[in-house]
């Protein structure tokens, strides 16, 4: 091979040395075994003897590289590699460069980490007060209510916006808000017809009696008469508070109905034979219509009472001479009592109270007739309780039925 003898070894070393040094954006120093610079990219130092323990390391065969922080330079990475010839180490490469380009695009990119997590500290912080609030805005609406409540005010309500479950826990309290409202408006009711209920016979007695203490004849007569008609006013008030603890039993049993199978028909033959002296009194014809024997299970003495107070008013409530219907028939999956009258009928705004307790559609003849107005009351609770219905038909001077309807279904699985 010929060399050119303008070659320069030395000068291609350099110019190949200064090419790299810019590709890499370093700097390159080749040195000798004596640790001599023999090129420099910078050329600063050619010739001229360097040892840094990496170029140490290097010319006894080891590569070593290090990080340095210069004050004028910033951080410097050295790297010295063996140059070996035929096993032996012959030289070294020495490359300096700056890690300062790097360092700082890590600052940056520190920089830009800490805002972000600060942007999300503050956002996180943000959201989870928002959040609070949104939990705690019903929670206090519920405090509220439940405090209101608390103080008496039954009928409180809660009002919510948001659509989720809240909404739908404020729907369910606000339906047991109203019907416990509706429970207490119908105690203090209750409560305030009780009193008025008791204080009329007690103030007739109340009156009879004063007049009887004022009364100047000694007439033995008249003294029976007055002491009769207390007597009677304290009938009312025994039959008043009766059907009064009937109504409070029926509260309390509620869940404890005594089921036996019972037939019915037997049954409606006990009562018409018990009320057929009271329809004959008034010269009512009672008729009976039992085709089929119907067999139910029921709390029969319950049942008797619910039919009795039905088939006592139908006597009760039409005029001498009336005829009075009791049937028993089946219609799908009931059994249905009908008690028919042609009696005096129900006016059409009553009909809708007449299941109310102490409602009479007539409260002065109701002295005379003796009811407390309490019967439906209790026929209806019964029949309720037994998962049936009663319904009215009337027409006033007309006459009523009553369908008391009882499904087969009641007390089984008791
Ligand atoms: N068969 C009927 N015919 C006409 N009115 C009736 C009949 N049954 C019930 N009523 C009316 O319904 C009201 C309530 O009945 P009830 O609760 O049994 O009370 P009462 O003690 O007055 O009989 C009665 O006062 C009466 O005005
Ligand atoms: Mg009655």
């Amino acid at each position: 091979m010929r060399i050119d003898p303008s070659f320069n070894l030395g000068k291609f070393l350099n110019t190949t040395i200064k090419s790299y040094s810019e590709d890499i954006n370093s700097r390159i120093l080749i040195l000798d075994d004596d640790s001599i610079v023999k090129s420099d990219s910078n050329d600063k130092f050619t010739d001229k003897i360097l040892r840094h323990v990496e170029i140490t390391n290097a010319l006894k065969g080891i590569s070593h590289s290090s990080i340095h922080n210069f004050e004028e330079l910033g951080y410097v990475l050295y790297i010295a590699v063996p140059i070996k010839y035929e096993g032996k180490v012959i030289g070294a490469t020495f490359i300096s460069s700056s890690l300062n380009d790097i360092y700082d695009t890590v600052g940056e990119i520190t920089d830009k980490l800490r805002i972000i997590s600060m942007a999300s500290i503050f956002l996180i912080a943000i959201l989870s007060f928002a959040f609070a609030n949104f939990l705690s805005k019903p929670i206090e609406e519920f405090t509220r209510a439940i405090k209101k409540m608390a103080k008496g005010k039954l009928g409180c309500k809660v009002e919510i916006k948001t659509n989720d479950e809240f909404k739908h826990l404020a729907n369910a309290f606000n339906i047991m808000s109203t019907k416990l409202n509706e429970v207490d408006i119908q105690r203090k009711d209750f409560v305030a017809n009780v009193s008025h209920e008791l204080r009329t016979p007690l103030s007739s007695i109340k009156l009879l009696s004063e007049s009887l203490l004022h009364q100047q004849e000694e007439d033995v007569n008249i003294y029976r008469e007055f002491l009769k008609d207390i007597d009677s006013e304290i009938d009312r008030l025994n039959k008043i508070i009766d059907d009064l603890l009937v109504l409070v039993d029926l509260d309390k049993e509620k869940l404890s109905l005594n089921y036996q199978t019972t037939y019915i028909n037997f049954l409606l033959e006990k009562i018409i034979s018990r009320l057929l002296p009271l329809a004959e009194k008034k010269h009512i014809d009672l008729k009976v219509d039992f085709k089929e024997k119907l067999q139910i299970k029921v709390d029969k003495d319950k049942i008797q009472q619910a039919i009795i107070n039905i088939v006592h008013n139908a006597i009760k409530y039409t005029p001498e001479g009336g005829v009075v219907e009791v049937s028993l028939y089946s219609e799908g999956e009931y059994i249905v009592v009908k008690v028919k009258d042609n009696g005096v009928g129900i006016p059409k705004e009553s009909l809708p109270h007449i299941f109310d307790r102490f409602y009479r559609v007539d409260k002065a003849r109701a002295r005379s007739t003796g009811g407390t107005g309490l019967g439906l009351s209790i026929a209806y609770q019964i029949i309720t309780l037994h998962q049936g219905t009663i319904e009215v038909e009337s027409e006033v001077n007309k006459g009523s039925t009553f369908y008391i309807k009882i499904p087969y279904s009641s007390g089984l699985g008791s």
